[in-house]
């Protein structure tokens, strides 16, 4: 099949409101639109304005009320508890409703917000889509994430309620996630009124009533009243949900999506960019805390009338490098996506792929990888190894889709190993020169898009309206600043290179350095403190910290560093990875103070660099090779 790429592309250039105008017609509306886009509303526009709409009515009810209840919507498949359920639309629509009854029955009604806490369980889905039936707005917090990352999104939000678990299951490990929820609510100054607590199997938990409420009892209650709860109408402009995603700082940005657009561009890009057909299973290989598990565990296959599989497992130990072939098999699933991490996981234990003859992969079509760099030899052996296409595409928290990728569903165009494909639909995407000037084609530079953002991309962030314009679309005037550098070649190819700020990316996880450099800071024998991302071959990066003890500290740096490993678990949470840091004497500065963190990195990752123009001390360089060299932590050269 020749790609109707370049086509459809040039299409939407041509007339961006007609384009989402057609695709706006896969959406259930209770009141249509009164402008398509709005230029004249919120920071750059706004999509679908005027319209009326629910989100949990277009990704559940419509399916039931167009008979197509019996088909499968959920899968959950759970080999740390072994488990697996299915749930039908009916069954799903059943689940949500009772709910939603038990959180109106809390005080939950339009615009209040939820936090939502939870493992891979199947009533994480129910929750996320209850909050969309109320019109309630949701914000999943990943439960990786400790009770100070906790609480501080609790405070943000202000939520209403909180609907979490008794535990998480990771592997071989139990996380009690009822005492980090108690401790978040302690140390937070906004106190949920009611926590919705889902007692598990592995590791039940105390109730504290009238606050705590137990989930399965209170749904029971609903189901067997057969409560009813409509679809509220919300504006389509009204928020479905805030999610937190690193900034710069420890202060998380709460990335604002809405209900009309987010619902048009998911449908939109499960047909033409994932090419799934309604009825087909799709498998995100993520977690609801993130905003893949948003867009393609949870909304978007719903929406599109797909079955979407919840897994609580691992691509390895779970309970070996066979895992994603035996769900592929067992789900019948079309099209994966995971991140490339997951897959150098797999590679790394079964390097030669022996496991996946051992399964039936025959209704497999497509692997996309996203959420971090795809390197090429990944690429290539998933490529041999599975004999299917594999698809890498680039988005963001913030946009919610892919900005850039290769649209199946219209046509492959030929893949180029290192490159997250081409602009989609909706991304008018350019390389400026920090100045702000377009570089030549093929010149690095910082990636931005034009503006307007298309539908589904954020319009604001939670609470910081100020902070969303200076952290966005100061910078670049008449453009939305993605904070990736990369280039565009001859051909419109995207290669997405690193991130221009502090942020790093371990096992597809976005983590801010600042925000662990603040945790260390925080420590009282510690005067200052860098923390920079090193190349690791199965999570894309690690964090590196390197600090310098207090005048008068004298503690040994073994106990230091294991303080600070588990200080950074406790403020921030496991799923920092922090597991390294080197005491030094001096951190490398500019002669105006600003810490060399790049040259630091290039120094472990044993890269060639020039020396900065503007450093203080030279030697300190040396300082720094000798410190990591005695510790072992220089890469071997990539
Ligand atoms: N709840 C509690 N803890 C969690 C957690 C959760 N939901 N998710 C991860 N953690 C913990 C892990 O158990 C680990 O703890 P440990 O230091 O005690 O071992 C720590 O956080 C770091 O997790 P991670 O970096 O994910 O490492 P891992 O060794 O557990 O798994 C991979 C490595 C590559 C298999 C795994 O990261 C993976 O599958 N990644 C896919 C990434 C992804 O889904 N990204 C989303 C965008 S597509
Ligand atoms: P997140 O908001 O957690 O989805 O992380 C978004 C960031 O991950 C982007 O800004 C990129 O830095 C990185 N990223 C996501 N997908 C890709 C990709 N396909 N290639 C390179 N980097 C990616």
């Amino acid at each position: 099949m020749t790609s109707r790429y370049n086509e459809v592309y040039a299409a939407w250039q041509a007339d961006p409101v007609a384009f989402w105008a057609e695709a706006a017609k896969e959406i259930d509306w209770i009141k249509p639109a009164d402008q398509v886009f709005n230029p004249d509303s919120g920071a750059y526009g706004r999509w679908f304005d005027g319209a009326l709409c629910n989100t949990c009515w277009n990704a559940v009810d419509r399916h039931v009320a167009a008979g197509r209840g019996e088909t499968q919507a959920l899968i959950y498949d759970s080999p740390v508890t072994n488990t697996v359920t299915r749930y039908s639309f009916a069954e799903l629509q059943a689940e949500v409703v009772a709910l939603a009854a038990v959180m109106r029955g809390l005080g939950v009604a339009r615009d209040d917000r939820v936090v939502i806490y939870m493992p891979m369980v199947p009533q994480a889905v129910f929750a996320m889509l209850a909050c969309a039936r109320l019109g309630a707005v949701h914000s999943v917090v990943f439960g990786g994430f400790a009770a100070q990352e906790l609480a501080t999104r609790i405070d943000d939000a202000t939520p209403k309620l909180v609907i979490s678990a008794s535990c998480g299951i990771e592997t071989a490990r139990v996380i009690a996630y009822k005492p980090l929820l108690d401790e978040a609510i302690a140390l937070s100054a906004h106190t949920p009124a009611h926590c919705l607590i889902l007692q598990r199997d592995t590791l039940a938990c105390d109730l504290a009533a009238p606050r705590d409420v137990d989930y399965a009892a209170a749904v029971a209650v609903e189901k067997a009243a057969a409560t009813q709860v409509r679809c509220v109408p919300v504006a389509a402009t009204d928020p479905l949900y805030i999610l937190y995603t690193s900034g710069t700082t420890g202060q998380p940005k709460g990335v604002v999506r809405d209900n009309g657009g987010h619902m048009v561009a998911l449908k939109w890009s499960m047909a033409h960019h994932y090419g799934v057909k309604p009825g087909q299973v799709f498998w995100a290989a993520s977690d609801v805390g993130w905003v893949v598990g948003h867009s393609y565990i949870c909304y978007g296959p719903l929406l599109h009338g797909c079955a979407t599989v919840l897994y609580e497992g691992k691509p390895v130990g779970t309970p070996d490098a066979g895992a994603f072939w035996r769900v592929i098999q067992d789900h019948k699933v079309t099209a994966l996506f995971t991140a490339p991490t997951a897959f150098r996981a797999i590679k790394k234990e079964d390097p030669t792929g022996a496991r996946i003859a051992d399964y039936d992969l025959s209704h497999f079509r497509t692997l996309f990888l996203a959420g971090e760099r795809s390197d090429s030899a990944t690429v290539e052996w998933a490529q041999a190894k599975l004999q299917r296409p594999v698809i890498d595409h680039w988005w963001q928290t913030e946009t919610g889709w892919p900005m850039s990728g290769n649209p199946v569903g219209l046509g492959a165009f030929a893949v180029k190993l290192g490159s997250p494909g081409k602009a989609m639909p909706g991304y008018d995407i350019r390389v400026l020169d920090d100045a702000g000037q377009p570089v030549p084609v093929g010149t690095l530079g910082n990636i931005v898009c034009k503006l307007p953002l298309p539908p589904s991309s954020f319009p604001t962030l939670w609470n910081a309206h100020a902070r969303f314009k200076t952290s966005y679309l100061d910078e670049f005037p008449g453009y939305y600043a993605t904070s990736d550098s990369g280039i565009i070649d001859d051909d419109g190819y995207v290669f997405i290179l690193s991130r221009t700020d502090d942020i790093i990316n371990v096992a597809g996880h976005r983590l801010s350095t600042g925000a662990m450099e603040e945790v260390i800071g925080g420590h009282p024998d510690i005067a200052e403190c860098a923390v920079i991302g090193v190349a690791d071959a199965v999570k894309g990066q690690m964090p590196l910290g390197l600090y310098v003890q207090n005048n008068g500290s004298n503690r040994e740096a073994s106990a230091l560093e294991a303080e600070l490993v588990k200080l950074m678990r406790a403020k921030i949470g496991a799923v920092a990875a922090f597991k390294t840091a080197v005491c030094v004497a001096r951190l490398p500065k500019t002669r105006s103070g600003k810490v060399l963190r790049a040259t630091i990195q290039k120094i472990a990752e044993a890269q060639d660099f020039k020396m900065p123009a503007a450093i203080d001390d030279p030697l300190i360089l040396d300082e720094i090779r000798a410190a990591l060299t005695a510790r072992n932590l220089i890469a071997a050269p990539q």
